[in-house]
């Protein structure tokens, strides 16, 4: 956030403040519903306590009375009427002072839990059944008296106020009770000044946080509808609200009311949140992650704003934070103006991630005894997944965690503030995470990239080497998909890879899975799930011109510098879909991933007719397959996504009926004892 913004922040927050209008809350209404007696006979001493039951007493809307025309409920005649009325009020201590208004004919005395707090018309003294009031009540009762009621003389929780109404005379021919009950918010009202956001989303929960300037007791309502007709509340007075609604229903939009007890701070229709799909199940999903953002620059602004205008009105998923989200040390106050500030209402909705980086430590030291703690205001600020509550294994830390999505798997990790070499905490956890994983996609997140040549040099940063020498190699032997880091003021995006674990001169062709930059011919994972495409985009808001020795990194196939951007990532079923957004608008790079658990196919490029030979090709349906014939073999055949639509057992030449095969290219591969034979063939009409 710019100065200006900050500044007109302030000011908002000012004018709140001191020129909010100070409220009352009505505690019992009006036209509340009371217990009654009006049977002509006394109740037992203790009957204006809170426990004493009134399950025999009538009860009615007020106003209560006979005689002056309209009352709501129509009492008995008689000198005495007996009203019991109970009520929740949670922390008394947040109201400045209490005040009720009534109208009574003749006399009356009130109780709030069996203490008297108010008497008018009636004698002094003891009280009976039979007791008249002092004269006769000329305004009919229509006067409204108000009198306060002291704040010691309520219970935080259950209340019950009570009243008894004496006639002047056992023949006069009115009686009259009404009364409302108010609490009077103090002249500094708590107000929201961070959030609301939304956290540990789960297909059953959602945590709802935010911060108040002031405290007060929390309260949730929320629905499927606006309406909102589900409560949550925790009735301990704080700044900061963190509470966790649950019993919701899975891929679902569920709107909000947050507030206290006593006043509702925040509801509408842009309060909503959308649950987590069921976990396995095939939708698309909309990914947004940047890095490096939190610095209050334009650029800042112009990369969330470039990704506003991508999404349009499509549902933003997931956003993954990458790290140093908050410059320049991860202070609560630069998570507030150059985090919350910015992003502003978009924590309303969307769910987020986030990973820790150097700057969100303080810059406290690499795996310093610091760093190794989480005496940071990151620590208090989110509230995140690390119970296995979304999915995954649990984790039990804030520094790394991991959730499912749909049918993705996401893994946040901590290369800075964690130990991360073989039989670390983190690492044996990562590992049991991976070993158990079920979901089709993994994505894997951290903060310093095992490659990049930008303003970091993966070569010599001890951060960023070992997260590739100790943890890139767990990620891929699992098969991780996508390995999305920051740190690096650059765009660095590498090859479709596997095995490269070294210095930036030691990669080679043998480390490229699949050539290529996947965006005219897509990266086909294979059954061995080879392949990992590694990203750097540490210029959500900080960028640089900078690069180090040896840029641009070997490993990658993109690599810009002195640009802002964020990525994209659309995920569906088999294929993910990667966009970099660049904060003007384009796209300077992108890829497609397909995932089908098949046998990964070489592109056309590696297609040698020496071993298959296939006639006519394009063909119409009928074609020719030609093969040695010193040896039997397999031949199956995949269409252009990795499908295997075909196999069968081939020696020398045979003809095939391939009509059921829709017009398209398909590979034929054929495979025996001398080795793989590939073909590309186009079936057309
Ligand atoms: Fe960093």
């Amino acid at each position: 956030m710019n100065r200006k913004t900050l500044l007109c922040f302030i000011c908002c927050l000012l004018a709140q403040l001191i020129f909010y209008p100070s409220a009352a809350k009505t505690i019992i209404a009006k036209t509340a519903v009371w217990k009654y007696l009006d049977n002509g006979t006394t109740p037992p001493t203790g009957w204006n306590s809170y426990s004493f039951s009134d399950a025999t007493w009538k009860s009615g809307a007020a106003e209560l009375g006979f005689g002056d025309a309209p009352a709501t409920t129509l009492l008995s005649s008689g000198i005495t009427a007996y009203f019991r009325k109970k009520f929740t009020l949670y922390n008394p201590s947040q109201y400045a002072s209490f005040s009720c208004r009534l109208r009574r004919d003749d006399g009356i005395v009130v109780y709030l839990n069996g203490a008297e707090v108010y008497r008018n018309n009636m004698p002094a003294g003891s009280i009976s059944g039979t007791t008249t009031s002092v004269s006769s009540c000329s305004d009919d009762g229509n006067t409204i008296l108000v009198f306060n009621v002291p704040l010691t003389a309520f219970n935080s929780g259950g209340n019950v106020m009570a009243a008894e109404v004496h006639n002047v005379s056992a023949g006069s021919t009115d009686l009259t009770f009404e009364l409302e009950l108010l609490g009077q918010l103090p002249a500094v009202l708590p107000v929201i000044t961070r959030g609301p956001y939304i956290q540990s989303v789960t297909q059953q929960s959602a945590l709802l946080h935010w911060r108040t300037n002031v405290p007060s007791d929390t309260k949730v309502s929320f629905g499927i509808g606006s309406n909102c007709p589900f409560t949550v509340t925790d009735t301990s007075m704080k700044t900061e609200h963190e509470i966790c609604i649950t019993g919701l229903q899975p891929n679902t939009k569920y709107f909000y009311k947050i507030g206290s007890t006593a006043l509702v701070m925040q509801k509408g229709q842009s309060n909503y949140f959308y649950t987590a799909p069921y976990i396995g199940t095939v939708q698309p999903v909309r990914v947004w992650a940047l890095g490096d953002f939190g610095n209050g620059s334009t650029e800042q602004g112009q990369v969330l704003q470039s990704y506003l205008n991508y999404l349009g009105p499509v549902k933003n998923d997931m956003w993954i934070w990458l790290g140093d989200n908050a410059y320049n040390t991860g202070t609560d106050q630069e998570y507030t103006a150059y985090v919350f500030n910015v992003y502003g209402s978009i924590f309303k909705n969307w769910n987020f991630y986030p990973a820790p980086g150097n700057h969100d430590y303080g810059q406290s030291g690499y795996q310093s005894a610091a760093a190794l703690g989480t005496n940071f205001p990151y620590f208090s600020i989110f509230n995140l997944p690390v119970s296995a509550e979304a999915g995954g294994v649990a984790s039990g830390t804030e520094k790394y965690y991991s959730y499912d999505w749909s049918n993705i798997h996401f893994i946040a990790l901590d290369s800075y503030g964690a130990l991360n070499h073989p039989g670390s905490p983190m690492y044996n956890w990562l590992q049991n995470d991976l070993q158990q994983n079920q979901q089709k996609w993994i994505i894997a997140y951290f903060h310093h990239p095992p490659f990049s040549k930008g303003t970091h040099n993966s070569d010599t940063e001890i951060e960023m080497m070992n997260m590739r020498q100790n943890i890139v190699p767990l990620l891929e032997q699992y098969g991780v998909d996508l390995v999305l880091s920051g740190h690096s003021h650059t765009y660095e995006r590498s090859y479709f890879m596997h095995g490269h674990y070294g210095p930036e001169n030691t990669f080679a062709a043998a480390h490229i899975v699949q050539p290529g930059n996947g965006a005219a011919t897509p990266y086909m994972k294979d059954a061995q799930h080879n392949g990992t495409v590694y990203a750097v985009c540490g210029v959500g808001g900080k960028t640089s011109a900078a690069t180090t020795s040896g840029y641009p990194h070997n490993a990658m196939v993109a690599s810009y510098n002195s640009l802002a951007g964020s990525v994209v990532l659309d995920i569906y079923g088999d294929t993910l879909r990667y966009k970099f957004l660049k904060s003007d608008g384009s796209i300077p790079d992108e890829f497609v991933m397909v995932k089908t658990g098949q046998p990964r196919v070489e592109p056309a490029t590696t297609v040698t007719d020496a071993g298959i030979l296939v006639v006519p090709n394009p063909g119409s349906g009928i074609v020719q397959v030609r093969v040695p014939e010193n040896l039997p073999g397999h031949l199956k055949i995949f269409d252009l996504r990795g499908r295997l639509v075909l196999s069968d057992e081939l020696f020398g030449s045979k003809t095939m009926e391939l009509e059921f095969l829709p017009v398209g290219v398909y590979h034929f591969v054929f495979e025996n004892a001398q080795g793989l034979f590939r073909q590309k063939v186009v079936m057309s009409r």
